[in-house]
């Protein structure tokens, strides 16, 4: 079975708000299983939903994960909030929807979140340092925000054009290839 596609900037689906999880049915236990998958292949710390096209309030996160196989132990977690936050951190942030880019972000240092496990039941952690800035950061995609939305206009302007840039030499050697046939 073919890995889902992660959704690259500036796919207009990142920007939209995501609905919160009703019931843990089948369908969102597999969403889940794809998108651990996902997130080693890539790989990653964390994936939210809606960077695979999906909209729903669901996100994944190991921050801990080695390439042994038995070092896996993600954490899926449908509604997350974050329901308190402590001092200011600031980390090198990259996403696996921001292609090529990476650059400090200002976070909370330390956050409790609140979330429903895939069985169902209620969970609750106290993360601090990376494991506290990953579960911002994934938050942050099911309302729709990007890393590069927290930096500053310049930052992001840099980026946005080097990411346009980027784009156009993609597409003309797609078309080369096209041309070719
Ligand atoms: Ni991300």
């Amino acid at each position: 079975m073919a890995l889902r596609e992660v959704l690259k900037f500036p796919d207009p689906r990142l920007k939209r708000v995501s609905e919160p999880v009703k019931e843990v049915t089948d369908a969102l236990r597999e969403l889940a299983a794809d998108m651990c998958e996902v997130m080693y292949d890539e790989p990653g710390i964390g994936l939210a939903a809606p960077q695979v096209g999906e909209p729903v309030r669901l996100i994944v996160v190991d921050t801990e994960w080695t390439d042994a196989e038995n070092d896996r132990n993600p954490l899926v977690l449908f509604n997350p909030e974050i329901v308190s936050r402590e001092g200011k951190v600031t980390w090198n942030e990259g996403c696996l929807s921001v292609p090529d880019f990476n650059a400090d972000v200002e976070r909370s240092a330390q956050v409790v979140v609140r979330g429903t496990l895939l069985d169902g039941q209620p969970y609750e952690e106290t993360a601090d340092e990376l494991r506290a800035v990953c579960f911002q950061h994934e938050i942050d995609h099911l309302d729709g925000v990007l890393f590069i939305d927290r930096i500053s206009r310049l930052k992001r302007s840099l980026y946005v054009k080097k990411r346009k840039k980027q784009l156009r030499a993609e597409e003309e050697e797609a078309q080369s290839l096209g041309s070719r046939l």
